[in-house]
């Protein structure tokens, strides 16, 4: 992705391994100042994932290979490195799925390194993938709404949702992007609506529940992410994402997730037995340290929700777009 460093502007991957260190954008810091961090060891690059310095699923994955990566070239444990990196975040399959990917790359004796460059070099080339797939859905002068961020930094780079966009923006499309705020984090606010800056893409953000107003005056597709797609189609993502799909089929608005295999568990049958992570109630009774909720009121803050696949247009997936009883025939 193309983003603006000191050095002008510069072409970044949301995470990659140099000097021996894990290097990562720290989204937290993001639209503010565009700033790395880097660790040299596993416990501290699983913290990443846990304290949302490196989000999105396929960005987790990757996050967590090189994790594994650094727990072998540290002589670590790396049963115990592959139980701790896994529990960072129970609902972006990514996770597991990269950190079985370098428990089986390490096993074969596969160099650390390149085993987890290969496999973040392979989620950006499904990414591409995705955005070829993707692009014809956009037609010249279209409306598209997304959630959350499942752009560059939730993908290494390129992005799922933010593929088709880039890719139709590139072939010259006018476009416009309805970007959801996505409380309480503000990952469509801070990170999308900051990718689709650097790239030039006309956008506006608008509050997480003005989803059925803009839809009914006219929004032509909804694409958005998946943190963990069940084998029935099923799948979560961000907390939010569920209204906008019923939403979506009430007035008849085409609904897509873009999703790479990795996001894909077909050991999960149906979306119901998908962990749904919690976090801390600070998260919605904050901003910026600030508590703005009445003392003594207690918050939920779930971060996914469930949508059923039977709201699913299509996934755009690296092999096609699929509907949801492709996925198993073709994915499977
Ligand atoms: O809690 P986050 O920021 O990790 O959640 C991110 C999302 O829900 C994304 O929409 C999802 O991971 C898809 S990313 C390509």
């Amino acid at each position: 992705m193309k983003a603006k460093t000191e050095k002008g502007v510069q072409d970044v991957k949301a995470v990659w391994f140099e000097d021996g260190r894990v290097v990562m954008i720290d989204q937290r810091k993001l639209p503010g100042r565009l700033e790395f961090v880097s660790f040299d060891n596993y416990p501290d690059v699983a913290e990443s994932i846990r304290n949302m310095t490196t989000r999105g699923a396929p960005s987790i994955g990757a996050t967590a290979a090189y994790g594994m990566c650094l727990a072998a070239l540290n002589g670590d444990d790396l049963d115990r490195a592959a139980k701790d990196i896994k529990a960072a975040r129970p609902t972006a399959y990514d996770l597991f799925y990269a950190v079985d990917y370098m428990v089986r790359a390490l096993g074969e004796n596969t160099d650390p390194v390149e085993a987890a460059d290969s496999y973040a070099q392979i989620i950006i080339d499904k990414c591409l993938a995705i955005g070829r797939y993707g692009e014809p859905l956009i037609k010249d002068g279209a409306k598209v709404m997304t959630h959350c961020n499942a752009g560059a930094l939730a993908t290494v780079d390129v992005g799922t949702a933010l593929a088709p966009i880039r890719a139709a923006h590139d072939k010259g499309k006018n476009i416009f992007v309805y970007v959801s705020e996505t409380r309480p984090r503000l990952q469509g606010m801070q990170l999308t609506s900051w990718e689709l800056l650097q790239e030039g893409i006309d956008h506006a953000i608008m509050p997480d529940g003005a989803s059925g107003h803009f839809l009914r005056e006219g929004v032509d597709l909804i694409i958005l992410g998946a943190d963990r797609i069940a084998a029935n189609g099923d799948f979560a993502n961000k907390i939010g994402t569920f209204e906008k799909a019923v939403l979506a089929k009430e007035l008849g608005v085409p609904f897509y997730v873009a999703a790479p295999i990795s996001t894909f568990d077909f050991n999960t049958p149906r979306g119901e037995d998908i962990k749904i992570e919690y976090r801390s109630e600070e998260e919605m009774t904050q901003i910026s340290g600030v508590r703005i909720a009445p003392e003594g009121a207690r918050a939920l803050n779930p971060s996914f929700d469930m949508t059923p696949a039977g709201y699913v247009t299509g996934f755009i997936t690296e092999k096609g777009i699929l509907a949801p009883n492709e996925i198993r025939r073709v994915l499977g």
